[in-house]
């Protein structure tokens, strides 16, 4: 086996593909385009669902991509474990080959077999690879064993959940999976684990969909016009497996940003538990945030912005554990665009913009985070003393409304201390406060009419067709 950077291996991939006569697209960006159904672009084929559906013709039917995905929040990536697993990030490269009703299951296998066992491309050792498929996909498990050659006893066959891909509504269809075997010490030791184990032994790098039919989203499938491929591998883990490594956050990519998440706080990774999971988490949410403002989205108290929020709040919390008393994230997003600049070369163009938003979203919070800290610290002894575990979401919301914190900051400090939070009351105090703001929204507009503002009303002629330079009044 090679040991291969996350540069090489974006490279590699590409040109295995392109050489497969597939084009080379760029990535989408973070911001789904005209999908109203994604907070963020979370895999490769988001931006080809139209061609997917035949709703959509381009001037290639075979394409292959680089696509930056974030997948923040969720049942799959709640934000509370990553840091915590070796496997789980909210920012992460996607890479992918897709065939627009060209080829399906008998190519896609075979190459992506052919890509992570030839020596010329990331020569994994084949013994240590084990296949999966959909329960009912015969034609899969055959092609596995008799066309490709894998022993019987390594592929292993699995139900709708592991082994069907479909994202709400759109294309979707069965899938076979590509896992690596990292080691009986990476596991649980339970007798049954195996592939598709929750644990981290059997890391899967590879999912080949065989994109053919369309779910409405009430889950009816219809057959597509055309049959798909869509895969998808993610870039950190293949290059977790190729450099051998424990986690995605030891890839060399993302371990530099972590270097420099040290060099500036002083943390010292591999020292303690909870110090790494702290560096993990600055490292991890600073590579969403800076990918996510580059894409155009502002730190705010709604949908996309929202989350861009918690993460660079979850982030200056975590800098605050590590003994940080100042602005540093802005600092390491520089590292962020170092490191990706060479793939994606808007980012440096970006560069002091980006830095800037961080910087004024970090002293905005600097501002209330420390009276907020130690009100929440006052809150926690109170109920301690009183012997109560739940946090009242009275308290959670004034933190929320006076302080800044987002809900899963709260609970992420609360957890430390062994409490929860009674969200049930949380999210009705932040309904009713929507409520309030709606309501005086509604008084603003009204508020409007019936004044004369002695405004003259005369509309505006546009005299553009006939003079260069014209007067007028503001
Ligand atoms: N769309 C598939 C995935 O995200 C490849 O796993």
């Amino acid at each position: 086996m090679q040991v291969l950077t996350g540069k090489e291996i974006r490279q590699k991939f590409i040109k295995f593909f392109e050489e497969k006569g597939h084009t080379h697209v760029a990535s989408s960006s973070l911001v789904p385009y005209n999908d109203p159904t994604l907070l963020f672009s979370n895999a490769g084929m988001n931006q080809f669902k139209d061609v997917f559906l035949g709703l959509e013709k381009r001037n290639y039917t075979r394409a292959t991509t680089s696509q930056k995905c974030v997948r923040a929040g969720g049942k799959h990536n709640d934000l509370d474990t990553v840091g915590r697993t070796a496997r789980h990030h909210t920012f992460f490269e996607m890479l992918g080959n897709f065939s627009f009703g060209d080829y399906f299951k008998h190519e896609s296998l075979a190459w992506s077999w052919e890509f992570l066992t030839s020596p010329e491309w990331v020569g994994l050792e084949p013994e240590l690879l084990y296949p999966s498929v959909y329960e009912h996909d015969d034609e899969a498990y055959d092609i596995w064993i008799n066309e490709i050659g894998v022993p019987k006893e390594r592929v292993v066959k699995l139900g709708k959940s592991d082994n069907f891909w479909e994202h709400g509504s759109g294309p979707c269809g069965p899938c076979s999976e590509i896992y690596y075997d990292r080691g009986v010490e990476k596991g649980c030791g339970k007798p049954d684990c195996a592939p598709g184990c929750d644990c981290d032994r059997f890391m899967e790098v590879w999912n080949n969909v065989f994109s053919q039919f369309n779910n409405d989203g009430e889950g009816n499938y219809t057959d597509l016009v055309q049959k798909n491929i869509d895969t998808g591998m993610g870039l950190e883990r293949l290059a977790c497996v190729s450099q051998c490594v424990d986690s995605l956050f030891d890839v060399d990519t993302v371990m530099n940003i972590t270097n420099k998440v040290s060099e500036i706080t002083g943390a010292t990774y591999g020292k303690s538990h909870k110090m790494d999971v702290s560096l993990r988490v600055i490292t991890d949410h600073i590579r969403s945030a800076t990918f996510m403002i580059g894409d155009g989205i502002l730190p705010s108290n709604e949908g996309r912005g929202y989350v861009l929020r918690r993460l660079l709040r979850r982030d200056a919390r975590h800098g605050k554990l590590l003994g940080v008393n100042e602005p540093f994230l802005y600092k390491v997003c520089d590292m962020v665009i170092h490191e990706n600049k060479g793939a994606y070369p808007d980012l440096a163009d970006k560069q002091d913009y980006i830095t800037r938003v961080i910087k004024v979203e970090e002293e905005n919070f600097a501002k209330t985070i420390d009276t907020g800290l130690r009100i929440l610290n006052e809150l926690v002894d109170s109920h301690k003393s009183k012997g109560e575990t739940m946090f009242s979401g009275e308290d959670a919301f004034k933190l929320y409304d006076t302080y800044g914190f987002p809900l899963d900051l709260t609970q992420d400090i609360l957890e430390e201390q062994g409490m929860t939070v009674d969200e049930a009351a949380f999210t009705k105090l932040m309904e009713e406060q929507k409520e309030r703001a709606r309501a005086a929204r509604g008084d603003m507009s009204n508020a409007w009419q019936g004044l004369d503002l002695g405004l003259d009303n005369t509309p505006t002629a546009f005299t553009g067709y006939d003079h260069e330079e014209d007067g007028g009044t503001i």
